[in-house]
């Protein structure tokens, strides 16, 4: 269906495929019942884009994506490439364009749906209710700092090295958004770093403070070391509202922040850069926190519901349709109601499904639902 609304959706590798595939069902569920229609462009990404064009994301495609009112993306990744020259790695394409579109704000949101308490590891009591924030600064840090490099020592030895580097203003621009957030929501927001052994933590928590003085009125600051904040967040994950950290801590934080929800199958996430000066609309990409599992890939059985999160984070974020997104929250909700559960969230008297299964019952929750 033709509309104003540009959607690049880049599929990549593995489960990517599939998930991205239950996707689409449900943006022809919206086109049809709801006349919310979706100009759809699709691209290559990571492993397929290299088979296809030896590159993991070509120039054609990044213009694509940012020419786009919002990037859709599945995965990347396969061991297969792990002999591939770095630049060449399927994962590039994805910091390609992470940093090519300047999505500086990812927000990984960790919700408990009441049904797959018990799919967690942890105690019910500790993650029943559960609904914290975390918002990974996503375009510099460790990932992308220079100089990074595996020089030759000469000695038959190696040096490899990164940088973990920080600037006020990268400080800045996340902790606005931080503020922001915790503004929406309980007025909570925690910093994380490690300032007692890293500079850059000892920057990160200044222009934090200066920030939280300056702008952060209504927002109750505080400082997390991010070894205890890891700690912290399988021991009483509750106290956390919003939880603003760099790059690196923000990717290892919200693998253990998943589980806590049962699955890395369920966590979506936004990446959110500057609203365009022509749109108004955020630069933004969405794409589920898990990776492509090629040990599951194309068998039914990878858990759709991330990705279908994602997508309802786009309606939210990029599309301002809040009761569509609802209607995809809720359905999902609902959906594991009815006891439905891919494998990674199975649990003791549950019906065992696979993708389409699941699919097909948030499809069929949104027809009872939007009823
Ligand atoms: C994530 C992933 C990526 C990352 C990989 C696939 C490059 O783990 O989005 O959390 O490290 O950022
Ligand atoms: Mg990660």
């Amino acid at each position: 269906m033709a509309s104003n609304r540009k959607v690049m959706v880049l599929a990549g590798d593995g489960i990517g495929q599939e998930v991205m595939h239950a996707n689409m069902q449900v943006m022809e569920w919206l086109a049809k019942h709801r006349s919310l229609g979706f100009d759809v462009s699709e691209g290559l990404v990571g492993g397929v884009a290299y088979e296809a064009h030896g590159v993991p994301l070509t120039d054609e495609t990044l213009a694509d994506s940012i020419a786009s009112d919002a990037v859709l993306f599945g995965a990347v990744g396969n061991p297969k490439y792990d002999d591939l020259p770095f630049e060449l790695k399927p994962e590039r394409g994805l910091l390609a364009l992470r940093k090519e579109l300047d999505l500086f704000a990812n927000l990984r949101p960790a919700l408990v749906f009441e049904p797959l308490v018990e799919a967690s590891t942890l105690k019910p009591e500790v993650i029943s209710g559960l609904d914290i924030l975390i918002l990974r600064e996503l375009c510099g840090g460790v990932y992308f700092a220079e100089p990074r490099g595996i020089d030759e020592l000469g000695d038959g030895q190696k040096k490899g090295y990164d940088t973990n580097a920080y600037t006020t203003s990268e400080i800045e621009r996340i902790g606005r958004v931080g503020l922001d957030l915790a503004r929406k929501r309980d007025g909570r927001l925690t910093s994380v770093e490690k300032a007692n052994v890293m500079l850059s933590g000892v920057l990160w928590r200044e222009v934090m403070t200066a920030l939280h003085k300056a702008e952060g009125e209504g927002v109750a600051l505080s400082h997390m070391y991010a070894d205890n904040c890891a700690m912290q967040l399988v021991r009483n994950p509750k106290q956390f509202d919003v939880i603003v950290t760099d790059n690196l801590f923000g990717d290892l934080l919200s693998d253990c922040a998943a589980m806590l929800t049962g699955s890395l199958g369920m966590l979506p996430s936004a990446s959110l850069g500057a609203p365009d000066p022509e749109t108004n609309l955020p630069r933004a990409m969405y794409e589920p926190v898990h990776g492509s599992a090629p040990d599951i890939a194309g068998k039914n059985l990878a858990n759709p519901l991330a990705q279908l999160l994602s997508f309802a984070m786009m309606l939210r974020y990029s599309f301002d349709q809040p009761e569509e997104a609802d209607l995809v929250e809720n359905a999902v909700s609902d959906a594991l109601a009815t006891g439905k559960r891919t494998a990674d969230i199975m649990s003791k008297d549950a019906q065992a499904v696979g993708t389409d299964q699941m699919t097909q019952a948030v499809i069929d929750s949104m027809d009872r639902l939007a009823r």
